[in-house]
């Protein structure tokens, strides 16, 4: 008889402050915008709660803890490698990615014409299917830091499977 499949789900929650800049990075490309997030790495908010969700779903711990923010290395890091780096761990310790949803919360700018290229990017970091990720956007509805554009936020579930062994 076949052995039952395992799964875990994995939330991921990030928020950042929005402020004076240009370019705001999100999924790993940079749209154009008048304000950027900030933060110790490129403050690429979306990545952030991936990464997250990812080691949440392994018990792996999270980001703050694989890359604290008191190490200067980690000082305007490049959030691709960073979810690449702990993408490979969920992998060593025996587990594939089954698909990802995200939202992002932003009053702006517009976030769905930029979603075909960070779909793509998120998948190509994470080497998987285009079709196991999916990405919405909400506004803030004018009210609260995200409404006033002070901050910006994103939120992750994602699904692993037990990888089989022969
Ligand atoms: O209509 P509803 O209140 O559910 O959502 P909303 O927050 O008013 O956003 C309306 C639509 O705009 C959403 O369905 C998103 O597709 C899009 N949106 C976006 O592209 N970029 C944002 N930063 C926020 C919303
Ligand atoms: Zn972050």
């Amino acid at each position: 008889m076949a052995s039952p499949t395992i799964i875990r789900i994995g939330l991921g929650h990030d928020t950042h402050r929005l402020g004076p800049g240009t370019g705001l990075v999100i999924g790993g490309i940079t749209i154009p915008h008048e304000r950027r997030a900030l933060g110790h790495s490129d403050a690429d908010v979306l990545l952030h709660a991936i990464t997250d969700a990812l080691l949440g779903a392994a018990a792996l711990g999270d980001i703050g803890e694989l890359f604290p923010d008191t190490d200067p290395a980690n000082k305007g890091r490049d959030s691709a490698e960073m979810l690449r780096l702990a993408a490979d761990r969920v992998a060593a310790a025996g587990w594939r990615v089954v698909n990802l949803d995200c939202v992002i919360f932003a009053q702006r700018p517009k976030i769905l014409p930029h979603r075909p290229r960070i779909l793509s990017r998120i998948a190509e970091i994470l080497e998987i299917d285009l079709a196991a990720v999916w990405l919405k956007a909400k506004t803030g509805e004018g009210v609260g830091s995200i409404g006033t554009e002070d901050a910006i936020a994103a939120e992750c579930v994602v699904l692993l499977e037990r990888i089989e062994h022969a």
